[in-house]
């Protein structure tokens, strides 16, 4: 059956979940207060990195985030061939640089319950190391090389995805101040601060860092929290770094369009998306070791976003048990990018009551009840 669902939340959930939805066939509004993309989705480095962030050990969340990595040569495709809109993505492989003998170990553990999971996974070290990112420090004393994971330009990404979903007839209402959840038992009714009110057959919350926000609706605790992510970027000469770099202290993207990509700090700010002094400043001191090359450089572009962080560090993906017309699909942390097509095919599916691709138990949206 065709149904009407309301989506609340532009941002790279909420879209890819209305480009999903509407490609098969179900009648799509999505209700933005602000602007489409212009939180979180728009902030982010664009890693599709599971390897790289999931380090510790296999669980729902990995399978979740391998499974996501794997739909995305086509997705992205699909997305550009709607859209008719071009953005970067660069199968460039990653290294998770170590810097420490100890460290060493870790990576090898890494390499072992990954490759069990199919992952090419190769630790580089000396001249092999320096041959295929020669910038890096030599003080790097080993890397795991992560062939399959890829990067995307996070801001031009989400504007394709904002336009295939209109080019497909997807309502988009942004710029509504405040929307409020008026009824969703019987019948979903949702308004907006000038009045006007939209009604559908489902509703679906990816609003993100604002979630909690839902919890007095719902009468569920929702503990979504805002975490702060302080980003910049550096100019630099195409391709003088190749790699995406990973690593206890941070990260490194280079993109195309000669900007390297330095981030990013964990702050408890609030909803502030401001930067701060000592922010930026860790970034750079970070900077200048991985790469000596930029030691006298400055970031050319420095900004925040709000990550959606959860008690558990899961995101909430699924239907209320009591009332399936109310699905979750928020709290993707540090990694909504990668999430971003597997969260909407199991969006579509659970609307469709098809089995699940992936096991969604562990990311039930009750659980902390
Ligand atoms: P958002 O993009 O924040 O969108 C939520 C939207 O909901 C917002 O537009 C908001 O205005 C709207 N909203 C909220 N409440 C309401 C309401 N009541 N009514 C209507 N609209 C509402 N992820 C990766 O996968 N790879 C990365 O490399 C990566 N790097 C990152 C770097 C930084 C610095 C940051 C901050 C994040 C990074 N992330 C990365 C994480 C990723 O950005 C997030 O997980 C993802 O963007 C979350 O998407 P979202 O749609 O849930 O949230
Ligand atoms: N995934 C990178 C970040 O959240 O900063």
């Amino acid at each position: 059956m065709q149904e009407h669902v309301i989506i609340l939340g532009g941002g790279v959930i909420g879209l890819a979940t209305a480009f999903e939805l509407q490609r098969r066939g179900h009648q799509v509004t999505v209700l933005e207060k602000v602007q489409c993309g212009g939180q979180a989705s728009g902030a982010a480095a664009g890693m599709l990195a599971p390897y790289s962030e999931i380090g510790e050990d296999v669980d729902d969340f990995f399978d979740l985030c391998l499974a996501s990595l794997k739909l995305y040569p086509d997705w992205q495709r699909e997305v550009k061939a709607v859209s008719k809109q071009d953005f970067e993505y660069s199968n460039s492989g990653s290294l998770h640089a170590v810097f420490h003998e100890a460290d060493l170990l870790g990576l090898e553990a890494r390499q072992r319950w990954q490759r069990e999971f199919g992952a090419e996974a190769h630790i580089l070290e000396g001249a092999v190391l320096q041959k295929i990112e020669p910038e890096l420090t030599d003080q790097v004393i080993a890397a795991m090389y992560y062939p399959e994971e890829s990067h995307i330009y996070a801001p031009d990404y989400v504007k394709a995805l904002e336009t295939a979903c209109r080019n497909s007839s997807v309502r988009i209402y942004d710029q509504l101040e405040e929307v409020t959840v008026k009824q969703w038992k019987e019948q979903i009714i949702l308004q907006s601060k000038d009045g006007r009110k939209f009604t559908g057959d489902r509703l679906v919350i990816c609003s993100g860092a604002w979630s909690q926000e839902l919890e007095g609706t719902f009468g569920i605790r929702i503990p979504v929290y805002p975490i702060r992510g302080q980003i910049c970027a550096y100019e630099i000469p195409v391709p003088k770094v190749k790699h995406i770099i990973f690593s206890s202290q941070g990260y490194f993207v280079p993109k195309a369009n000669g900007s390297l990509v330095a981030g990013a700090s964990e702050d408890i700010a609030g909803f502030k998306t401001d930067i701060t002094e000592k922010g930026i400043a860790r970034l750079e001191n970070w900077t200048k070791k991985v790469f000596p090359f930029l030691s006298s450089k400055q970031p050319f572009h420095k900004w925040a976003g709000l990550r959606p962080a959860t008690q558990d560090g899961y995101p909430l993906l699924g239907k209320l048990a009591n009332d399936p017309q109310i699905i979750f699909a928020t709290g993707h942390y540090r990694n909504g990018i990668l999430l971003s097509p597997v969260t909407a095919h199991a969006v579509a599916d659970l609307i469709e009551n098809k089995k699940e691709q992936v096991r969604l138990t562990s990311f039930h949206p009750e659980r902390f009840n």
